[in-house]
Order: structure tokens, then sequence, then C-alpha cells
């Protein structure tokens, strides 16, 4: 299935596409983003780092990969990009399942969570995707909290490396029943 679009009350979530590359760079080469993620990105970011970034993601998907990718953009903005959202559905990988960044501008205002939220829906109503897990580095407090607003559950740690020296990651699973079971804003503290 192809990444859809989705609307959220505050965003539009769209498939990432070669157009987002300037506000892409523009917005995600940036120490307060990139410290919170592992050595796979790359730091100091190259000055054309979005391009061949988006065509990679591009190609693995039109080869097949299930690879859901979207772009976040404000419905009261101009439709750039300032945000990115991964999403691979694979049972088998016990971690790194989704992936998401927002333009620090932006940030601390439930946007995250809400696209989030919306991606969770996606997953389960729509995939009808069982579990996934999710990572974050345990000094990524901001990261931990969008997790524990939509749904995941703390299954213990692993060692993965971020920029900013921190080793020690928190493990996570969302899962459908948990997801699906939850009462109203049940998960919003
Ligand atoms: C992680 C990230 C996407 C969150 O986006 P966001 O839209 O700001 O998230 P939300 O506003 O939905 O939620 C953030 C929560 O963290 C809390 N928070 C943020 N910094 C905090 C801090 N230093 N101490 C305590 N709480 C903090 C906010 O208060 C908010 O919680 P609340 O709703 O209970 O008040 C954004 O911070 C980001 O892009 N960080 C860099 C990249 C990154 O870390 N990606 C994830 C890698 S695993």
């Amino acid at each position: 299935m192809d990444t859809p679009n989705i609307q959220t009350r505050r965003l539009i979530l769209r498939p990432l596409a070669l157009s987002d590359a300037p506000a892409i760079q523009r917005h995600f080469n940036n120490w307060n983003i990139i410290q919170n993620l592992p050595f796979v990105v790359p730091w100091p970011y190259p000055d054309d780092g979005a391009e061949p970034f988006i065509r990679q993601q591009l190609e693995k998907i039109a080869a097949g990969e299930e690879i859901y990718q979207w772009v976040l953009a404000l419905k009261s903005g101009d439709g750039e990009a300032i945000g990115n959202i991964r999403f691979t559905p694979k049972p088998d990988q016990p971690t790194g399942n989704r992936g998401f960044w927002l333009a620090e501008p932006y940030w601390n205002k439930g946007l995250m969570t809400e696209a989030i939220a919306a991606v969770n829906d996606f997953a389960f109503r729509t995939l009808g995707v069982e579990s996934f897990y999710v990572s974050n580095a345990v000094s990524n407090v901001a990261s931990r909290r969008v997790k524990q607003k939509t749904g995941a559950e703390f299954v213990g740690y692993i060692e993965l490396p971020h920029h900013n020296g921190q080793t020690k990651s928190e493990r996570w699973r969302v899962t459908r029943e948990s997801w699906l079971g939850r009462s109203s804003n049940s998960f919003r503290r």
C-alpha cells in the first residue's frame, strides 16, 4: 500500500517527495535534532544530505519495501515540510520500526503526539498490524513523552549509540490491542 495522505486537527501528513528536499535540508540540519539520533544519520550533515536521502527512500519503496514515509506540514502554514515520520512495520525487526523528527521552532506544542496518534490509527486500523517496536535514547525526554502519550509500553533497555554519546536506549512496544482498547485521552498524561 502506498503512503496515504492523512489529516489531523492541525497537520497534513503527506508522502515524502523530492520537492521536500530544500525544507528538510534546512530544518533537519540542526544539532539539537541530530544529537538524538543514531549514527546511521551523518553529522556534520552534508550540504546536500536531504536529496540523496529522499531518493534512497523512494527507490526502496519503488522496489517494494514496506516503508511508509510522511512529511508533516501545518494546515495553517504554506505547505512546507516541517518534520518527517518513517514507519516500517516489520515484525521480525526488534527496534527501529519508526523514526520521527520535527523542526525545532515547532517543538512542545503536541504536534508529534497528534501525528503519531494518526499513524497508530493507520497501522492498526488500516494495515491491521498487531504490534511493533520503537526506541529512543534514555536522554531523549521528548521522544519518551510522545511514546507515553501514544500507547507505547516500555519493555526494557538496549544498547544503541547516539550522536550525543548516549548508548543506552529504551525499547517500547506498541500493540493493536492496547491502542484500539484505549479509552479516550487515556494516553495523554
Ligand atoms: C521528539 C520530537 C519529535 C517531539 O516532538 P513534539 O511535537 O515537540 O512533541 P510533543 O509536543 O507532542 O510532546 C513532547 C513532550 O515532551 C515534553 N518535553 C520536551 N522536552 C522536555 C524536557 N526537557 N523535560 C521534560 N519534558 C519535556 C513536552 O513537555 C511534551 O510533553 P507534555 O505534553 O507532557 O508536556 C522533537 O522533540 C524532535 O524532533 N526531537 C529531535 C529528534 C528526535 O529526538 N527524534 C526522535 C528520536 S527517537
